[in-house]
């Protein structure tokens, strides 16, 4: 199966970055304003194709790594809400093989072209506004998306993911506190709407993380050539932040979840871990342990822990 990687680069080889450096610039000036966005910021074919050249690698490892940490699950189909270039149709179709898909989104130049990147895969692309009927999928996505919204309509895009789809829901959002907090609403309104929390969560009560700290993962991303010299960038990769809600139909207990990098000194490692009992705090885990230990070492941030529960 052909990778995004290589279809973006396929796709862009001959675009000369000078043209997508201005769109780039107000892109991230605009998606770090953190405002509602009252009209689209994808407007025209060079947003598209600076919003696939510089962002849309870091939005698909992060779909792909919320992913990740779900119990296994066989969808079947899938829908992405305001899927823009399609970052989320991949990383579905990375995990779970080639099902139907159908990208949503508002701007004919977005969907026209991740159409166009994703000219081998099977995907549909479909003109929507939020509000308008979304096809139901045994798995439907929003990635990036409530963080455009203001709160009336994160609560209608959630209510139109939990009522459309049959399996299981999954939003993903930039791992800051307001990203975190909008998690937390919309994991509210799934576990309302009879919603079962899978990941990150290990528990379906409060959130157990207290004070500063806020719920986050991180999914790496290796740059290519075009990409780092629109962020003018010297580093071959970078670490996407992202928070996250995957809910399921069917209930499943979930183990707990390492929720930082592990910590390593001499002979000990340090897990910071959320528990089912909605305890967040570290496990000690030290050379004496034998395998765990050694489970411990091998651990990473998004991992379940206890191994194999
Ligand atoms: C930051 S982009 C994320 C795109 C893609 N989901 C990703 O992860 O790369 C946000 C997308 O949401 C879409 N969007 C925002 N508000 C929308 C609305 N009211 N109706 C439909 N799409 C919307 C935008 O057009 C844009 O493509």
């Amino acid at each position: 199966m052909p990778d995004l990687r290589e279809a973006l680069d396929a796709l862009l080889q001959d675009v000369p970055p000078a043209r997508l450096t201005e769109s780039v610039r107000r892109l991230i000036e605009d998606y770090r304003s953190g405002r509602p966005a009252g009209e689209p910021l994808i407007r025209t074919m060079v947003d598209a194709t600076a919003y696939a050249a510089y962002r849309m690698p870091a939005t698909h490892a992060a779909v792909g790594a919320a992913l990740a940490q779900l119990p296994p699950i066989d969808p079947r189909s899938h829908t992405d809400l305001g899927g823009g270039t399609g970052a989320a149709a991949w990383a579905v179709r990375d995990a779970y093989g080639p099902i139907p898909a159908t990208v949503l989104d508002q701007v004919p130049e977005a969907l026209k072209l991740g159409a166009r990147i994703a000219r081998d895969q099977d995907f549909q692309w479909q003109p929507w506004r939020l509000g308008e009927p979304v096809p139901a999928a045994g798995l439907v996505t929003a990635s990036y998306v409530l963080t455009e919204l203001d709160e009336e309509d994160q609560r209608t895009l959630v209510a139109q993911a939990a009522a459309a789809a049959t399996t299981a829901v999954v939003l993903v959002e930039p791992g800051t506190p307001p990203g975190y907090r909008r998690m937390l609403a919309a994991r509210d309104q799934l576990i309302e709407a009879g919603w079962h929390i899978a990941a990150p969560c290990p528990h379906q009560l409060a959130c157990g993380m207290t004070g500063k700290d806020w719920c986050h993962f991180a999914a790496r991303v290796n740059r290519s050539a075009l990409h780092r010299r629109l962020k003018d960038a010297s580093l071959g990769y970078e670490d996407e932040k992202y928070s996250f809600v995957a809910a399921l139909k069917a209930p499943a207990g979930a183990p707990g979840r390492v929720v930082r990098h592990p910590a390593f000194r001499k002979g000990l490692v340090t897990l910071q871990v959320c528990r089912p009992d909605t305890s967040v705090g570290p496990v000690l885990v030290s050379k004496r342990e034998g395998p765990l230990y050694k489970a411990a070492r091998d651990a990473e941030w998004g991992d379940p822990w206890p191994p194999g529960d």
